[in-house]
């Protein structure tokens, strides 16, 4: 059996119905909401499909990084967490335009990789023009004016070919998920209908439940709401697949037989009641206990005692 301990993201089926409304969002350039309880997977649904780890760990000036341009080109979606305290009106609008900038920087930097060559080799074609100069210190060239008026033409022609292909380059922006939703007030949400407004992009809200109560109150956003997504816990063959499989928090000791016990299964479906954030921190503090009394095997009374160190109920 394939194991996932220590795996990454899972695409559970919650992540592929929230890719679908995103997909759905994108492409009838509605504005979504999305909403669920504390510790579901909302964040994490939203990160994955905006590719986000990647995005914000690529830097262009660092090739050697961790990410290639070649892992996140052709981005076209923005996450975005609106911070808890405004303090300045412009922040919310200056942020997205920032991260929009950086997705439109990928189709730059990618037009400039591929012209790079071209404008490399007219531009040692110019400058072996003047080592005649350098050579004798006198005025003039070693070819003929023609010559040196072609070299020069055609490093100007591919230059502004390049300037001309960078200006003409869109903002790639298709999709802008804005996580934590709950946090904006009337001037953020009127914000976020003005750059809706501007058109040619589809828009995600994502917050706890109630906020479609919470954004009734501004009718002029809430008619643009096409569509609504719960985003609801795992199912309980979901969280019993996902221990067959043996997933595992990434840092917490893992039990060598994962979890066979029946009963102890059961346990931690009702316990967690599939919630994601609740069977991370339960599986953790079940391999603490199991470390620290020396044991190997998963019992109902392990899972009992990891229950009692977590604060159930604040997934
Ligand atoms: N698809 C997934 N794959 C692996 N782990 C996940 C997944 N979804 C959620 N988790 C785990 O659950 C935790 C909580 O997820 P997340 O922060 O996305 O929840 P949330 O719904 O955004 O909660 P909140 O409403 O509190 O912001 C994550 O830190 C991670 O440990
Ligand atoms: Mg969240």
């Amino acid at each position: 059996m394939s194991s996932l301990a220590g795996a990454g993201f899972i695409e559970t089926k919650q992540h592929r119905r929230f890719r679908e409304f995103c997909d759905a969002c994108r492409r009838y350039q509605y504005i979504g909401l999305c909403y669920g309880p504390p510790g579901v997977g909302k964040t994490l649904s939203a990160r994955h499909y905006a590719n986000w780890d990647k995005v914000e760990r690529y830097r262009p000036d660092s090739p050697g990084g961790t990410v290639a341009l070649e892992q996140i080109k052709g981005s076209t979606v923005v996450f975005y967490t609106p911070p808890v305290v405004v303090t300045s009106p412009g922040r919310l609008p200056n942020d997205i335009e920032r991260l929009r900038d950086k997705l439109r920087g990928f189709c730059l930097e990618e037009i400039r990789r591929e012209e790079q060559p071209r404008l490399e080799s007219a531009n040692r074609e110019v400058d072996v023009l003047y080592e005649y100069h350098r050579r004798t210190g006198l005025n003039g060239f070693d070819v003929p004016p023609e010559e040196v008026a072609r070299r020069q033409d055609e490093w100007r022609r591919i230059f502004e070919r390049v300037s001309g292909r960078e200006r003409a380059q869109p903002d790639p922006t298709a999709l802008i998920l804005i996580d934590e939703a709950d946090r904006l007030k009337m001037t953020g949400l009127e914000q976020m209908r003005a750059i809706f407004d501007q058109g040619g992009i589809g828009m995600v809200l994502i917050g706890m439940p109630g906020l479609e109560k919470q954004l009734a109150r501004y009718p002029q956003l809430y008619s643009r709401i096409g569509f609504v997504h719960e985003f609801k816990p795992l199912s309980r063959e979901e969280v019993r697949q996902l221990l067959q499989e043996r997933w595992w928090p990434a840092l917490a000791p893992m039990p060598e037989g994962g979890i066979a016990d029946e009963e102890s299964v059961a346990a931690i479906i009702r316990i967690t009641g599939g919630n994601f954030r609740l069977l991370h921190r339960l599986l953790t503090q079940i391999g603490r206990v199991l470390e620290i009394n020396t044991l190997e095997k998963v019992t109902v009374p392990v899972v009992e005692a990891a229950r009692e160190s977590l604060v159930i109920g604040t997934a």
